[in-house]
Parts: C-alpha cells; sequence; structure tokens
C-alpha cells in the first residue's frame, strides 16, 4: 500500500465518530470523507456527487448492471450486453440476470488482439437498440491489458439512448481516464488496484440517474448503497489516488520485459497485439508446449508470482475466457501466463526473470510430455 495512505488511514482510525452522525465527532469525520471525495472526483473527472463509495469493485459493477437493467426493463428495456472478455463481477452479475431475472443477455466478441468487435455491437444497436437495457464494455483487460474503446462505444450508443457502465478497475490512474469525457453513465473503480485499502470501492454514477439499489437501510450514498461509510478506507482511498504511480518507467520496464523474453524463447507470443494501446503494466504471453498451473509453481518455487488467468470452479481448472474469446484453443490458453509490474518492480527483477525463464519452460515442457 501507498505509504502515505497507511497514514492517513491510521490518523482516521483513531477518530471515533460516524460520518453520519450530527455530533462533533461525526460532523468532524464527515468534513474529511468529503474532502477526499472532492479530491478522488478530481482524479476521476467527475462531480463529486456522483461518487458512491461501496465494499468492492465486484459491489459497484454488480450495483450498475443490476440497477440499470432494473431501471430500464421497466421501460420495456430487456436486453443486456457485455463483451466476452468482462471480468466475472460483470460476467457472473449478468448471467445472474438472466437465470434469475428474466434479462436477454448478449455477450459481444472480440478480435484476435483482443479488443471489442465494434461492428458486431453496431449491427446489434442499429437493429435492437430500443431493446437493450445497457450495455457494460470494461475500460481495460485484467489479463490482457488492452485498452477498449470505450469513447466509441459511447457514442454508438448515445444514438439509441443506451446507458454505457464500464469497469475501470484496471485502468484508474494507470492511463488518462475522465468519467465525463468518456459520456459514460456509470464507472467502476477499486482502491487496492493502486495501492490503497482492500474492500473500497467507487460506483461512479452520472447526476440525475437514480437507479434500484442492492442494499437498502441508512439511505447513505444518494440512497443507492446504505451502510456505514468506511472513512478510513475511503481517506486512504484519496491519498493513493492522489499519489503518483511511475506509470512511464513500468511501461518501460513492460517492453524491455515483453522483447527479452520473447528473444529467449523464439515460439513465445504475446496476447495482445503490441501495437494496441494497452496498460503499462501487464504482459501475458503464451508459451507453447507448457501447461500454465506448472509455470506458475516453478516460477513460484524461485521466488516470481505471475498469474494464470484461470479461474478454479470445485478444484477443476478451466481456461481463460479471455484468452478463449480471442481465438485460443483450450491448450494453447492453458499455455498462458500473465505478469503484473507496478511501482515496486525493479529492472534487476526483471533480467532475472528473463534469465531464469528458458530453463522454467524447458522444465515445464519435461512436465508436460511426461
Ligand atoms: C477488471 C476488474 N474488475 C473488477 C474487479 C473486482 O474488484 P474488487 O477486488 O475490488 O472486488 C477486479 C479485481 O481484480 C478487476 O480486475
Amino acid at each position: 500500500m501507498v505509504s502515505g495512505a497507511i497514514e492517513a488511514m491510521r490518523t482516521q482510525l483513531e477518530k471515533l465518530g460516524n460520518p453520519s452522525s450530527l455530533h462533533t465527532q461525526g460532523r468532524e469525520v464527515r468534513k474529511e470523507l468529503e474532502l477526499a471525495r472532492e479530491q478522488l472526483a478530481k482524479v476521476i473527472g467527475c462531480h463529486a456527487s456522483e461518487i458512491i463509495f461501496t465494499g468492492s469493485g465486484t459491489e459497484a459493477n454488480n450495483t450498475a448492471i443490476k440497477g440499470l437493467y432494473w431501471k430500464n426493463r421497466a421501460l420495456g428495456r430487456n436486453l443486456v450486453v457485455i463483451s466476452a472478455i468482462e471480468h466475472h463481477a460483470i460476467l457472473d452479475p449478468a448471467h445472474w440476470l438472466h437465470d434469475h431475472d428474466g434479462a436477454e443477455v448478449v455477450s459481444i466478441g472480440v478480435t484476435k488482439s483482443g479488443v471489442v468487435d465494434l461492428d458486431a455491437l453496431k449491427v446489434l444497436i442499429d437493429n435492437r437498440g430500443d431493446e437493450i437495457a445497457v450495455i457494460s464494455v470494461m475500460h481495460s483487460n485484467n489479463e490482457t491489458g488492452v485498452i477498449q474503446p470505450i469513447a466509441q462505444i459511447v457514442a454508438m450508443a448515445n444514438v439509441a439512448s443506451i446507458p454505457v457502465h464500464s469497469d475501470c478497475v484496471q485502468s484508474f490512474c494507470k492511463v488518462p481516464l475522465s468519467f465525463a469525457e468518456l459520456g459514460l453513465t456509470a464507472m467502476t473503480l477499486s482502491a487496492h488496484k493502486i495501492g490503497g485499502p482492500l474492500g473500497i470501492g467507487i460506483l461512479v454514477l452520472k447526476r440525475g440517474i437514480d437507479i434500484p439499489a442492492i442494499l437498502h437501510g441508512g439511505g447513505q450514498e444518494r440512497d443507492i448503497r446504505s451502510g456505514t461509510l468506511n472513512a478510513p478506507s475511503i481517506v486512504g482511498f484519496a491519498v493513493a489516488a492522489t499519489s503518483s504511480i511511475p506509470v512511464a518507467e513500468i511501461a518501460e520496464l513492460r517492453e524491455e520485459f515483453t522483447s527479452g523474453v520473447l528473444a529467449e524463447i523464439p515460439d513465445a507470443f504475446l496476447n495482445g497485439d503490441s501495437a494496441q494501446e494497452h496498460l503499462p503494466g501487464i504482459v501475458n504471453i503464451t508459451f507453447p508446449g507448457t501447461e500454465s498451473d506448472t509455470l506458475l509453481l516453478l516460477l513460484d518455487s524461485k521466488g516470481i508470482s505471475a498469474s494464470t488467468g484461470s479461474a478454479c470452479t470445485a478444484g477443476v481448472q478451466r481456461p481463460s475466457h479471455v484468452l478463449l474469446a480471442m481465438g485460443h484453443n483450450d491448450k494453447s490458453a492453458r499455455s498462458s501466463l500473465r505478469f503484473s509490474l507496478g511501482a515496486t518492480t525493479t529492472r534487476d527483477e526483471i533480467k532475472k526473470v528473463i534469465e531464469l525463464l528458458p530453463s522454467v519452460i524447458e522444465q515445464a515442457r519435461t512436465a508436460n510430455l511426461r
């Protein structure tokens, strides 16, 4: 966590006072919380009143997609449109709306480079725009880092008055992002991806838009998210969002890492075209002939953390739905690893991974033949 955020949280934790209480202590906490909201609004490019604090990015996604669906279903719109590469915090509530609440869900595919198929989305909007309750497409993908054409999607959706929500968890503070400039109806953010605390998220919801709530109670946050506000985490979130992340340095290391790995392992390939706009700190590479779980464990034993992006349900590993949507088959999707680079990643660490990888790949390939 960003050290300033820890300090700010510690100070706030020592203050008693519910920000919704009218006594002096409560009012003091409220003042600091509202200051944090203003600071966050500046970074997000929205009005402070458009920020609704939630307990996670997952909660913000659920509130947005369910709320916008329920609001617009009442107006005769029954279609929920998502992309095939969404995080499970959008995929699962969308499928829940289908299974339990009568929604029709359409998943828009992506190109080989991992970008949402705008032609397919346009055809859908042209033919069924007046049936669409909400479109939800992430700003950048958490497995490949590929950035999605959100402004173009909003422009297409506006023609049929369709609200667009975007899960911006991975992009926030990493690439330029402005709620107002994108023209979104709703946006999701999460503190722990930018060096803030765990368990605090934001749903940005355009002024004047009201959606049904999931949580009912004290009426906090425009009556859309009841529950006592988590002042220490909110203050920590604001400090993290206003601290700078060395994005240019991370992007440079990413390029060095990618070219180094591809030079050492000639048949490895990058997922998500390098010409495509992408996040500074995510690299996804396929290593043919390996099993990503084996690779992950071998790297872990050498102190290197990577991730597979695959989901594990009831002990069964499944290949990444993101890579499958990009045209991989099960086998090649299972031979892929995601590496994340951040503010604390050093050039020496990058070099070490590049040096170690050839022997690790060899071991993984041998294990795969057995
Ligand atoms: C793209 C994306 N959306 C949503 C989430 C969920 O956010 P949270 O962990 O705050 O629930 C994540 C977390 O990894 C994510 O990467």
